[in-house]
């Protein structure tokens, strides 16, 4: 047997760039009145959320992906032409076939790079940062462009009050490169494919085409046995990521946890004994849930904003619809 040559990539791979792109429509809890029996109060106390972002027609998975990306391009200080792999996270791009990171790798004009879609919902960021950095360390590509990019407006039931409320739209993209030490921590990330039914689409697509159902699949949810599972298990899951990267939270400059709701937040915040001195990100209130892009959103914000700086230490972790989980400790580009 002929012996094959070992592949050579990088010692270790970190963020170099971040950007997001927030739909032009700013949707306030009011608009959400007009077709549930709530109240600003109700959404804002159990959930956090003051308005959130819907896309128009223009603002298509690709167009909002390709916007996030130029911008993490930028930030990373690299060209189009030198990225090896772009890969996409989203439950809400509406053709099957073919994945729409080629159309996101052609148009931003790199050179052929290998694209791909994933599907792991909310943790979907962390899925795709960790195969971007096995590539990397790998030797398959120099750079790769991860994004998380969702149009969850047009899966959410507008009648349906436990959902109504929670999704927006939106995408955020990082550069991942090449590093002299590690940047991106050993990710800690799993499934627990028997609570699948806490979190789905209401009915397959054929149900609708067949004409079973009236109504448009959207996403739904047992809101409060998901409540329950990110608050006791998720903190479980943050603690092994710091365990895994041999950090402790005081170490920690900045939590980056999927923006489904402040409470779950305040609470891993709490079960995890942050210190004062940590950043939190609160992107929820005003960008609501937007699945795989909100760990990117929410760290493009704290870094535009100056909450948070180039180099400092982040704990992100995103959870959801599977139910999947993926968390790790990064160095903020
Ligand atoms: C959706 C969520 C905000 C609902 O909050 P909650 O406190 O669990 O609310 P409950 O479903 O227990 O309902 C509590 C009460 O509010 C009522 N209620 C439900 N939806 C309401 C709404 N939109 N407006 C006003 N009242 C509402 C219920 O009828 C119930 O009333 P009752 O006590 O008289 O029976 C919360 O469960 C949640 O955020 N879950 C996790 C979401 C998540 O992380 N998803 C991840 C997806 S990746």
């Amino acid at each position: 047997m002929p012996k094959l040559k070992p592949s050579k990539g990088a010692p270790y791979a970190r963020i170099l760039g971040v950007g997001g792109y927030r739909p032009t429509r700013v949707v306030p809890n009011e608009v959400i009145l007009e077709t549930i029996d709530s109240s600003d109060e109700w959404i804002r106390s159990r959930s956090g959320i003051e308005t959130r972002h819907w896309a128009n027609d223009e603002e298509t998975v690709a167009a909002m992906s390709i916007e996030a990306s130029g911008k993490a391009i930028a930030d990373a200080g690299i060209s189009a032409e030198q990225i090896g792999g772009v890969i996409v996270s989203t439950v809400s791009h509406f053709k099957q076939t073919p994945a729409v990171a080629t159309e996101i790798a052609d148009k931003l004009g790199t050179n052929k790079a290998a694209a791909f879609d994933i599907s792991a919902g909310c943790a979907g960021f962390g899925y795709g940062l960790t195969l971007a950095k096995g590539m990397i360390v790998e030797g398959s590509a120099e750079y790769v462009l991860v994004i998380g990019v969702e149009r969850l407006s047009d899966l959410t039931d507008l009648e349906d009050r436990a959902t109504a409320f929670l999704f927006g739209d939106g995408a955020g993209a990082v550069v991942v490169g090449p590093a002299p030490e590690p940047g991106i921590g050993p990710t800690v990330w799993g499934s627990e494919g028997d609570k699948s039914e806490t979190i789905k689409q209401t009915v397959p697509w054929t149900d609708y085409r067949d004409g079973e159902v009236d109504k448009f699949p959207a996403i739904t949810q047992e809101g409060q046995a998901v409540f329950r599972w990110a608050v006791f298990e998720m903190a479980k899951v943050a603690q092994q990521a710091l365990d895994a990267a041999g950090i402790t939270p005081d170490d920690l400059d900045v939590f980056i946890p999927h923006q489904a709701n402040e409470r779950i937040i305040d609470s891993m915040v709490k079960t995890l004994k942050l210190p004062e001195h940590v950043t939190v990100a609160r992107d929820v209130r005003t960008t609501g849930n937007t699945s795989a892009a909100s760990i990117p959103l929410a760290m493009e914000r704290l870094l535009a904003t100056g909450e948070a700086k180039s180099g400092d230490t982040a704990l992100v972790i995103g959870f959801g619809a599977g139910l999947v989980y993926a968390a790790t400790v990064v160095t903020l580009p």
